[in-house]
């Protein structure tokens, strides 16, 4: 079985104070939940990190948004996965459309960056997509593989199984548009088929793909009702609690 995971990414929102409450929220509610088999995980700033860990008690985890592509240094502004995982978080996002994008995080880089996230005992959670207008010429596989090709099968198998991965397809993120049930299975299914070719299947098996973009209570159920859909990453919907609670119980 699979883990189920759904990741709330708070991205560059909420103060210390705000965010602390949130955390208080969110953590009341799944501390409420009965038989919970998903996997809740808030990722919140760096600077909030601290005193998020220290706030919640529900078994939520916690995740940091980025961690630098060295390990340590004269990086100014720059925090390590060493750091990261200092705080207690046991995940780091790496590869968001927002880094790849705004940011020109490339492949290569995003490789670095998830070697020093496994060094460190971080889950790298991973993530993919394409862009609009990549989709609208038929080119989301091709695109989606060489983000999974490049930044991923260079690590070893045992590293590889520690991986979460994420389908983000840009044209979905924070547009209230989201990809249909239907297609988010047909690229899930080709990203675990694609992982098979390089790892086996029973590895490919193993791997916990999220979908994300536009992700709410009232799509979370089709979407995760798909065999190969396996939780989500949730932007918009998580600085909601009741919003983002009511994705976990999507399943
Ligand atoms: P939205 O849920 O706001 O579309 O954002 C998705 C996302 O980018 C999560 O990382």
């Amino acid at each position: 079985m699979r883990q189920k995971i759904v990741a709330g990414n708070w991205k560059m929102n909420k103060t210390l104070q705000e965010g602390v409450q949130l955390a208080i929220e969110v953590d009341k509610l799944v501390a409420a939940l009965k038989n919970n088999d998903v996997k809740v995980i808030i990722a919140p700033p760096f600077i909030h990190l601290t005193e998020v860990k220290k706030t919640v008690k529900s078994g939520i985890s916690i995740a940091a948004q980025n961690c630098a592509s060295e390990d340590s240094g004269a990086y100014t502004g720059e925090v390590s996965a060493t750091m990261v995982k200092s705080t207690g978080a046991e995940y780091v996002i790496i590869g968001h459309s927002e880094r790849r994008q705004y940011y020109n995080e490339g492949n290569k880089l995003l490789f670095k960056k998830t070697q020093l996230a496994l060094t460190n005992g971080l889950i790298p959670i991973f993530c993919i997509g394409e862009v609009l207008a990549e989709r609208e010429l038929n080119k989301h596989f091709e695109v989606v593989k060489s983000q999974i090709v490049e930044g991923l099968f260079d690590l070893s198998v045992d590293d590889f199984k520690k991986v979460v991965v994420a389908y983000e397809p840009v044209w979905a993120i924070g547009t209230g548009k989201t990809a249909s049930s239907d297609q988010a299975q047909e690229i899930h299914k080709f990203i675990r088929d694609t992982i098979a070719t390089k790892y086996g299947q029973a590895v490919a098996d193993g791997i916990s793909i999220l979908y994300g973009g536009s992700c709410k209570p009232s799509n979370a159920k089709e979407l995760f009702a798909k065999p190969d859909v396996d939780g989500g990453l949730i932007g918009g919907a998580a600085l909601v609690a009741s919003d983002f609670i009511g994705i976990v119980t999507g399943f």
